[in-house]
């Protein structure tokens, strides 16, 4: 028998600022009398103008800057921003970048307000897994379309000493407000173009090739809307020179709504790709997305049979495939998704990431330290049927 959609509450109090020349409202945005704290990464945002233009924005407020918060932020870094914020008492704080910078940003926020060692905001092998109780306000410029975290209320952050990225997350570091001008992402390089396509992708996927649900049809529909407009404007997002704002607003906002939670509402999620990817970027520092990428189509593989009837539904309503029988149709289809992403320059085996067979046993190995080893929409992805994903990505030969 179906599977009736489950009872649901959703509540993202996110409030998102869209369009162009929108950073200048954030004075308006935070109270006058906060002190903040502007937390960006390596310098893309010094580069390109970005900070300058929130400086003058906040001209009138108190404010400091903290930099250098790395593409899949660290502990270390991000304690050392938490430390200035006790010693100079910010009380807000302001994300300008990518996912990293406010995924660290949201546990920079959430530790400053800790009682006990931060450590123990993770779970998974790291720490206690403590609830969060309070996090400071955060606010985000987002400058890179691909993570959804300027509107959702997760975070990933790396260990480098334990080679681990472990997750936390709480209602506490919802972003109180997002900006988002699709403008800012002309200075993105092809590589992020790719990685913002393929990420979003995938967390759409992740929530919706499962199994089919009763009383879901507004998930599905909203899932395959997106993933058909990823497919459609992938190609020209990715042209670096291709300032084109109607398509650059397209991904942006689809990047945001891909996981906001929206999708995820009394359904099941199958977070596997992602779980399996993280181990990948832990192990040899492969790009979040590309991880990703080179497991996709093996999971589609693997877990065929778990995921038949939703694998039908989208070659028909995502590829638009109609002829033949079922399996033809879920055949043509996953070959579809792994040509798509072949067009978008991403690496689809793990080959192409550097992955060797003798990897594959230590990659386990760490899905099992964290957590990891009934995962999927019904929980029955062991650690062998990982191992079998891992295999069969490493084998695959397009
Ligand atoms: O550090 P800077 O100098 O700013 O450069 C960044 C970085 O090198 C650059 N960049 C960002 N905006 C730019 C730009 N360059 C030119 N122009 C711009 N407008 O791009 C590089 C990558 O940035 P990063 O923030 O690391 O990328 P992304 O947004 O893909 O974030 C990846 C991180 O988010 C986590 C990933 O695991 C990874 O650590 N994720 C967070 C999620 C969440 N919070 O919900 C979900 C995701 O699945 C993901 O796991
Ligand atoms: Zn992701």
């Amino acid at each position: 028998m179906q599977q009736e959609v489950t009872n649901f509450v959703f509540h993202n109090p996110t409030k998102i600022i869209f369009g162009k020349n929108q950073i200048q409202s954030l004075s308006a945005l935070i109270p006058q009398d906060k002190k903040i704290l502007i937390t960006y990464g390596g310098g893309s945002v010094q580069r390109f103008g970005t900070l300058d233009r929130v400086r003058e924005a906040l001209a009138d407020h108190k404010f400091g800057e903290f930099g250098g918060i790395e593409a899949n932020p660290t502990y270390e870094t991000c304690m050392r921003a938490v430390e200035l914020i006790k010693s100079e008492q910010f009380d807000f704080i302001l994300a300008v970048g990518g996912g990293s910078v406010i995924d660290g940003s949201k546990f920079i926020a959430a530790a400053a307000e800790f009682t006990g060692d931060p450590i123990n905001i993770f779970a998974k092998g790291i720490g206690s897994g403590e609830e969060i109780k309070s996090a400071l306000p955060l606010g985000t410029v987002l400058t890179l379309p691909a993570t959804g975290s300027e509107m959702n209320s997760g975070a990933v952050i790396t260990f480098k000493e334990k080679k681990a990225k472990v997750s936390f997350g709480s209602p506490f570091v919802f972003p109180v407000f997002s900006i988002l001008e699709p403008e800012l992402t002309y200075t993105l390089p092809k590589r992020q173009l790719s990685n913002g396509i393929t990420d979003s992708f995938v967390h759409i996927i992740e929530q919706y090739l499962t199994y089919p649900v009763g009383g879901a049809r507004v998930q599905d529909g909203f899932a395959e809307s997106l993933l058909r407009t990823l497919i459609e404007i992938g190609p020209e997002v990715i042209q670096e020179d291709k300032h084109d704002y109607s398509i650059r607003a397209d991904f942006m906002w689809t990047a945001t709504i891909a996981l906001n939670k929206l999708l995820s509402t009394g359904v099941p999620g199958d977070w596997s790709t992602h779980a399996l990817g993280h181990e990948i970027t832990a192990l040899n520092h492969t790009d979040h997305a590309r991880t990703l990428s080179a497991i996709l189509p093996a999971v589609m593989m693997v877990r065929r049979e778990q995921k038949f009837d939703k694998l039908v539904q989208y070659a028909e309503n995502v590829w638009g495939i109609t002829d033949g029988s079922e399996e033809v149709k879920v055949d043509a289809a996953i070959l579809k998704t792994a040509a798509f992403l072949r067009s978008i320059d991403m690496p689809i085996t793990l080959k192409e990431i550097d992955v060797k067979s003798e990897d594959i046993d230590y990659l386990v190995e760490q899905l099992d330290i964290h957590g990891n080893s009934h995962i999927s929409e019904r929980g029955d992805q062991t650690l062998a049927v990982s191992r079998a994903i891992y295999e069969k990505a490493l084998e695959l030969d397009f």
